[in-house]
């Protein structure tokens, strides 16, 4: 970060040349775009600071805890000039990661994009993540999104998952058994980091062994924080950390994939295809992606290797660091609510002992009857979502709510516009996990995982992790914080500020 600043302050004196450019150019942008456009104006917005934009004010709103701030002020600032017909500002623009960024801010506005996806806009990822995921196919690429989805569906579909709960339920109760049993105190930031990642090893890669989870996670750590730093590679750099990283995560599995090829092609020699699609060797994703990549029996070759373990890399992150901290925002909610807590305990004391042997593990029936838990995990997710939103671009000029959307222009939706609104959640703030009954909240008003072609799709495993965890927790556990006035702090990633150590207190076994 030191470097960072340094290297800041030495651009500092190319400022004024920078505004100068950037001021031109975005006059001659616009006037070009009004004339096309029969005199249509772009939203209103401010640009913020040459190079930085309004990138800190963004970041600084979230680190106060307040991320839907940043949103809520300039709808507030931008409702009078707005040229819409309801006089609040639906759309504003702003500048985040060195671009011009139309910020849609309603259930609609996040119905708009979801359902224009590869119509009028297409995704689009900050150009650091290209850089740190080199080699990968553009992930805003429609073709591979397909592709992609269609390799991951079958994987991630309930069909498939559902023959997972027992082995998350068994990897969970040995992980408590380990690190959390016969403790007095634990931290839960460290330990809920360590069963996401070695769970989603298990699952995605079918890898047990300490040392190797624990290579794969060191430097996997250091990734998703250069999505956001500065672009600049020079060592000590946030970025070029997360650049070193990605690349040996990358060699780390472009070594296992080729191993697995080669395994799979032994086994195959002599075995059926049916013993193949049930051998539990080869049901986890990179045995699946291996066999959708080699379906047709051609030869192993370098790019096929690194696309695979391209792919699993995106993956790895995108389970680990969503879903722990859903677990960590989880367990800081029912150390403060305890009707809740007691109400989660009640459901799943029932399941715990409903119908079920000394020693059974969690089934998919016992999944779908953990509805009140589920509502619990929708409302943290609601308050505290991991993942806040995402970018999309223009693919060619459009109107939205009056305003020219140029080609190429970048457009945000976030959970922060819709999931503290009172307009959709009434009194926002309350911990309601009532919200969820029934039909639940208003369409497109509640979007922890997206929405549209795009939507997210490891949701159905992050169920899946996500429950059978919290049953093994407070099956066994209430907790305390060690420190009261902890909290869950976006900066920018969500994290508890003091790692959440928390006191246990077993059940006695008359619970
Ligand atoms: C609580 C857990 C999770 C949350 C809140 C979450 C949230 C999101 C969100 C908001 C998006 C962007 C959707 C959009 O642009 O419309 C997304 C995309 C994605 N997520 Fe998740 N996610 C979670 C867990 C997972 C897991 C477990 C996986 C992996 C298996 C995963 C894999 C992905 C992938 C691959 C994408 C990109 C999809 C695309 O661009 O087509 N996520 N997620």
């Amino acid at each position: 970060m030191e470097m960072e600043m340094l290297i800041l302050f030495l651009l500092l004196p190319f400022v004024p040349l920078y505004l100068f450019r950037l001021l031109n150019s975005n006059a001659r942008k616009s006037i070009t775009e009004v004339d096309h456009h029969h005199q249509l104006q772009l939203p209103p917005g401010s640009s913020g600071w040459p190079i930085i934009g309004e990138g800190l004010a963004f970041l600084m709103t979230a680190k106060r805890g307040v991320p839907e701030k940043f949103i809520g002020d300039r709808r507030i600032k931008f409702s009078s000039s707005s040229h819409s017909k309801s006089s609040i500002c639906k759309v504003f623009t702003t500048s985040l990661l060195r671009e011009s960024v139309a910020v849609l801010c309603t259930a609609a506005g996040n119905k708009f994009l979801f359902s224009n996806e590869n119509k009028l806009v297409h995704s689009w990822w900050p150009e650091n993540i290209y850089t740190i995921f080199a080699g990968s196919d553009r992930p805003e690429s429609h073709e591979e999104s397909i592709r992609l989805r269609k390799v991951l569906s079958p994987f991630f579909s309930p069909n498939c998952l559902q023959k997972y709960v027992g082995i998350m339920d068994a990897f969970t109760k040995r992980h408590l058994d380990v690190f959390w049993s016969d403790k007095k105190q634990v931290k839960v930031l460290a330990l809920t980091k360590m069963h996401t990642f070695a769970l989603v090893c298990k699952i995605f890669l079918n890898v047990e062994d300490p040392s190797v989870i624990a290579k794969l996670e060191e430097p996997i750590q250091h990734i998703a924080a250069g999505f956001i730093a500065l672009p600049i590679n020079l060592p000590g750099t946030a970025f070029n950390r997360a650049i070193k990283a990605s690349m040996q995560v990358r060699k780390d599995l472009e070594e296992m994939v080729q191993q697995r090829r080669i395994d799979l092609d032994r086994f195959r020699q002599t075995a059926t295809a049916s013993d193949v699609n049930e051998n539990s060797n080869y049901q986890d994703l990179m045995s699946k992606l291996l066999m959708d990549t080699y379906s047709d029996g051609r030869q192993m070759k370098e790019t096929d290797i690194a696309d695979i373990a391209n792919k699993l890399n995106g993956l790895l992150i995108a389970a680990y660091d969503n879903v722990f901290i859903t677990l960590c925002s989880i367990v800081m909610y029912l150390s403060e609510l305890s009707t809740v807590y007691d109400a989660v305990l009640k459901e799943q004391m029932e399941i715990a002992s409903s119908s079920k042997a000394e020693g059974e593990l969690l089934n998919w029936g016992d999944i779908q009857k953990m509805k009140y838990t589920w509502n619990v995990v929708c409302e943290v997710l609601r308050l505290e979502p991991p993942n806040p939103g995402t970018f999309r671009e223009a693919m060619s000029d459009f109107v939205y709510e009056g305003y020219l959307i140029p080609k190429g222009m970048k457009l945000y939706w976030s959970v922060f516009s819709t999931h503290k609104d009172p307009e959709y959640f009434p009194d926002p703030k309350k911990f309601d996990p009532s919200r969820f009954d029934g039909g639940g909240p208003a369409p497109y008003s509640y979007v922890p995982f997206g929405g549209g072609p795009r939507m997210c799709p490891g949701r159905e495993y992050a169920r899946l992790t996500i429950l059978v965890f919290m049953h093994n927790l407070i099956t066994r556990f209430r907790w305390e914080k060690v420190f009261p006035d902890e909290k869950m702090v976006m900066t920018p990633f969500l994290l508890p500020t003091k790692g959440l150590p928390v006191r246990l207190y077993p059940h006695t076994s008359s619970l």
